[in-house]
Parts: structure tokens; sequence; C-alpha cells
């Protein structure tokens, strides 16, 4: 304080240098005067300072807890970037078509003006109740600013989980899904599209309330953070159950030789998220002709990744499935089936896949589908085995 009043009082004798030729008390006043001023001036601007200090704190509790929109000093919506950037809350009124018209906005300035670590969203599609969340609290436990959870349930569904799971307040507003129709293909959008909106988001997975990590969270995060490519499961069937589902009335736009099939449980990089939440068109024609036994969400997001963005994607899945059985469902895994041994096997059967235009021997990261009953057994195994 006596430092800068100092300070001033010299600025002021070079400003206003004292003739040597007044009288000497013409100068001291001209000093006490300064001070006198200096010290008014200090007094106003340290109380006008702490005012504003207040009104910073407030404003960050505001951001950070934000129980009301508006601030109290002056009554209008004040603008934040971590609002924008990182939303809080997952409720909102929007319609698809203003969701995914918000979700879909891509900034042109490619720095970030905020330390953006890469979060992996983890995006749950079921009808109501997720047994495993229990395992899934334990895989993300230690790990928070490194992933988001989502979760898509029957409109009516009420997730009742404690506070401190990562399930907590995660759920976003859902529409009825018919299983097999185009309604779930929607689903999926609005999974990515609210997603989206946080741009730390960078990879997102599809997962089901029958489906498992096997893997711990460092070695899946790392898997899908450093991947050049999306995992979209992406082949050609001649069959009934892939061309066959074709339909002559896509014709021109989609053509049988561009027709994929695929498992529904992706998992996609963000400029590919964003492309998907973009197209209408293609969607449109799925929507009018891809009715069963035509099923769009086997086929309309391999088909118009292979037709745009094929170089995307690495046209595997990471998410293990039993189809060895003939059916319309994969086989469900219950506490008689499930050993040390057969978990191993799905973490490494001893075949190798392509990941990074390397050889890997993990392929698959998650697995499907375990019956509800297993959790204790699972929750069992994954601490013996993946350490979480
Ligand atoms: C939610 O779960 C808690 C604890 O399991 C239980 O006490 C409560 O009744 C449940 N609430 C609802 C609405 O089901
Ligand atoms: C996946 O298939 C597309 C064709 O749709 C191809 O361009 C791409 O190279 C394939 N990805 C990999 C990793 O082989
Ligand atoms: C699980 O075990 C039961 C009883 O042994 C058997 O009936 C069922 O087919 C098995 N399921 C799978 C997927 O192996
Ligand atoms: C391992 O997994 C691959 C890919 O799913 C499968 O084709 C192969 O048959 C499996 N091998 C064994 C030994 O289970």
């Amino acid at each position: 304080m006596n430092v800068s009043r100092n300070k001033i009082a010299e600025e002021h004798g070079d400003f206003f240098p004292v003739s040597p030729k007044k009288d000497w008390s013409v100068g001291l006043l001209r000093i006490i005067w300064a001070l006198v001023i200096f010290t008014g001036g200090a007094v106003l601007g340290l109380s006008v300072s702490a005012q504003y200090n207040q009104y910073l704190k407030t404003q960050t509790t505001e951001l950070f807890f934000p129980t009301k929109m508006y601030t109290t000093n002056c009554g209008k919506e004040k603008l934040s970037i971590k609002n924008f950037v990182h939303p809080t809350y997952l409720l909102h009124d929007m319609t698809d078509e203003e969701l995914f018209w918000r979700a879909t906005l891509v900034p042109r300035i490619e720095v970030y003006p905020y330390n953006r670590k890469p979060k992996v969203a983890f995006m749950f599609l079921t009808r109501g109740p997720l047994p495993f969340a229990p395992l899934w609290d334990r895989f993300f436990r230690g790990h928070e600013g490194l992933f988001s959870v989502y979760v898509h349930a029957l409109p009516q569904f009420n997730l009742n989980v404690s506070e401190a799971s990562a399930f907590y307040g995660r759920q976003i507003p859902s529409e009825e899904v018919s299983w097999g129709s185009i309604s779930l293909v929607d689903a999926e959008k609005r999974l990515l599209a609210n997603a989206l909106l946080d741009f730390s988001n960078e990879r997102f997975v599809l997962l089901s309330e029958s489906c498992i990590p096997v893997y711990d969270f460092p070695t899946i995060y790392k898997y899908l953070v450093n991947s050049k490519h999306s995992f979209v499961e992406s082949y050609d069937e001649d069959s009934p159950q892939g061309r066959g589902r074709y339909s002559r009335h896509m014709y021109p736009n989609i053509k049988l030789y561009h027709w994929r099939k695929g498992s529904q449980w992706f998992e996609l990089h963000r400029d590919l998220a964003i492309n998907i939440v973009t197209d209408y068109q293609y969607y449109l024609i799925f929507s009018k002709y891809c009715k069963p036994s035509c099923y769009p969400d086997e086929h309309y997001i391999p088909t118009y990744s292979n037709m745009f963005h094929g170089e995307l994607s690495a046209n595997r899945t990471i998410t293990w499935v039993d189809w060895s059985r003939d059916g319309p469902h994969p086989a469900t895994y219950g506490n008689q089936n499930i050993t040390e041994e057969f978990i191993q096997k799905i973490r490494n059967n001893k075949s190798l896949c392509t990941y990074n235009s390397e050889l890997t021997s993990i392929c698959y990261l998650f697995a499907r589908k375990f019956a509800p009953e297993a959790l204790d057994l699972l929750l069992d195994l994954t601490s013996k085995m993946i350490n979480f």
C-alpha cells in the first residue's frame, strides 16, 4: 500500500514538477492534495472491487450449481463457455429436430478455448432397469472426468440409483421405442445427439442393459481414444437376412452393392457420430422402406457409413455376442454358464484382429448378453480377473 502510494506521489511529481522557484509550502500542499485524492480513490476502488469479487463468486457458484439460470443482479441470462461446452444437466425441452440441429454444430476454430480432455460417452439403450449398474459403477470408479453416461429408457421409467452412482441424473429425455422399428434408430440418434452436446465427448459407445465390460477402464479408454477408426460392424451377406432385406424402392439412392448389415452395438468417433446425426435423407429412406423383416438398427448405420464414410470405420464390432445358436436372439449367459475360462476367452480367444492397421489379440472390450441373476458372480469374477 505504502509502496504504491509513494509511487503515485512520484508520478504526480513527474507530471507536475515542483518548481524550485515556488515556495516549498505550495509543493507540500500539492503532495498532501495528491495523497488525499489518491486515498479517496483507493478506498473507492477497493470497495468496488470487493463487491465485484463477490459478484464473480456468485457467478462461479451459479456455473457449477446452476440452480437459477438468471443472475439476481440484472435479471438477464449470462452466456458462459462452461455451460455451452459441458452442459451440467441433461434435461431439456428440445424436440429431436432442435436437438439434432444443435448437436451437429461444429466449431471452425480447431483449438479449444479450455483444457479439453477427451471423454468416452457410455450410452445405455434400455427399456428399464440396469441390472449391471453396480458393476459399471465399480468399473467407472476413480476415472471421473474421462467418461460420461447417458441412459435412454422408456419415457415413463425412472432409474432409481443412489447419488454416488455414475448413472445418477443421467437419463435423457426419451421416447417410446419398439424393437425392430425405426424408433430404435431414433433412440440411438437421440443418445448420440445428447452426448454430442458435451464437446469433450470424443468416442460414443452404445450399450444395452445386458452388456458388461471385459477390460478395465484405462485399457478401454486408451483403446478407444487412440483408435483411428470407429467400430461399426459392416458386412455384405448374400442371404435372406442380408441382401434379402434390401428393398428395390431404395434405388437409386441406395444400390444393392451399398447394402450392409452389422450389429447395432456400435462405437463411434465424434466425427462419424455428427455425420450420422446430420443425415436425414437416408434415414428417411430407411424409415419408409426398411420394415420387418428388415431391421433398420442392423442396416441403417452400416449401410450409411459404408456409402459415405467407409474409411472411418474398422468394420468390426467391439461387443462380443454369441449367435452360435440359431434364432432371432443371441444366447444369454447366466450363473450356470459363466466361468473364468469363458470370460478369458472373450478377452482373448487366440484369434487376432486389426487395430490401427496392426494386429492385436484384443478384439472385444464389451460382451453381451448376461442375465441379471449373474451380477454377483460377475462382480466376483471381474474383481478377480480384471481388477475393477
Ligand atoms: C429407490 O431406491 C431406494 C433404495 O433402494 C428405495 O428406498 C426407494 O423406495 C426407491 N424409490 C423408488 C421410487 O422406487
Ligand atoms: C472398412 O470398409 C470400408 C469400405 O466400406 C473401407 O474403405 C475401409 O478401408 C475398411 N476399414 C478398414 C479398417 O479396413
Ligand atoms: C447355460 O447352461 C444351461 C444349463 O446347463 C444350458 O441349458 C444353457 O444352454 C447354457 N447356455 C449357454 C448360452 O451356453
Ligand atoms: C475367436 O473369435 C473370432 C471372432 O469372433 C471367431 O471367428 C473365432 O471362431 C473364435 N475362435 C475361437 C477359438 O473361439
